[in-house]
């Protein structure tokens, strides 16, 4: 099976003498070609359910499966290819790199994994352009705008063709116009690419691109019924 699926999936940290739950038996299904949202207060333990789905952290107890498989059955080096491959991240910052321009802030990571070719760079300018950035790929990072350099960091995440999307707060450094126009260019490049996504937002105004909404409390994930479905 596709997509995201977790299944109770608690993560305790310990902090000296005392533990911390951050997730407590949380479960989610993203299906291909949808984007959730999860909204919750600070350090109610959205990143850390990321970081879980992305294979960057280890649950204490519980079931994830992501593109179907079993990421808590994986070696370290199918973990490795794991994140390489079935994992795109975007940031709240680009994370860009400030040495190099927008057209290689794609291609260096595929150089990475050893698979560079003609395709591969055909690829990644068909996508930034796609992505409105046609006229931008020799650019250095300081040169773009906020929202230009999150389109970089989208276009990024895409470029592996990894089958799920995760997006921690990806719009809380734009103004409202710029974060409209991301989290759009998120929503359609999911359901056009059959991605399983999942976005952490502050933003309310956001939730309508997204398919599903969640709140995270304390650790709880909690689905949200959302207004435009009651009023179907
Ligand atoms: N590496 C860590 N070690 C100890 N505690 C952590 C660690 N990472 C996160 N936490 C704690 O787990 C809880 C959830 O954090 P986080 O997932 O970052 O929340 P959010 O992204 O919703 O702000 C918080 O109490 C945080 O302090
Ligand atoms: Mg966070």
């Amino acid at each position: 099976m596709s997509g995201i699926q977790l299944q109770q999936v608690t993560k305790q940290y310990r902090e000296g003498s005392s533990i911390i739950t951050a997730l407590q038996e949380a479960s989610i299904t993203v299906n291909s070609g949808e984007l959730a949202a999860i909204v919750g207060p600070s350090g109610s333990g959205k990143s850390t359910l990321l970081s879980i789905i992305g294979a960057l952290i280890k649950p204490t107890s519980g079931n994830v499966m992501v593109n179907g498989q079993d990421v808590g059955a994986l070696s370290p080096k199918q973990l490795a290819n794991f994140r390489l491959n079935e994992i795109g991240f975007i940031l709240q910052s680009s994370n860009l790199i400030p040495y190099l321009s927008v057209l290689d802030q794609l291609i260096l990571i595929n150089k990475m994994s050893g698979k560079s070719s003609k395709q591969d760079h055909q690829f990644a300018i068909n996508l930034l352009t796609e992505l409105g950035l046609g006229n931008k790929l020799t650019k250095m990072p300081h040169e773009l705008s906020g929202g230009e350099r999150q389109r970089v960091a989208i276009s990024r995440a895409l470029f592996n063709q990894p089958s799920v999307i995760l997006a921690d707060e990806p719009t809380a450094s734009l103004d409202s116009k710029r974060a409209h126009e991301v989290v759009k260019l998120i929503a359609a490049e999911v359901k056009k690419r059959q991605k399983a996504a999942i976005m952490v937002t502050h933003d309310q105004r956001m939730l309508t691109y997204c398919d599903h909404v969640y709140h995270m409390e304390d650790g709880k994930l909690i689905p949200k019924v959302m207004q435009s479905s009651i009023i179907k």
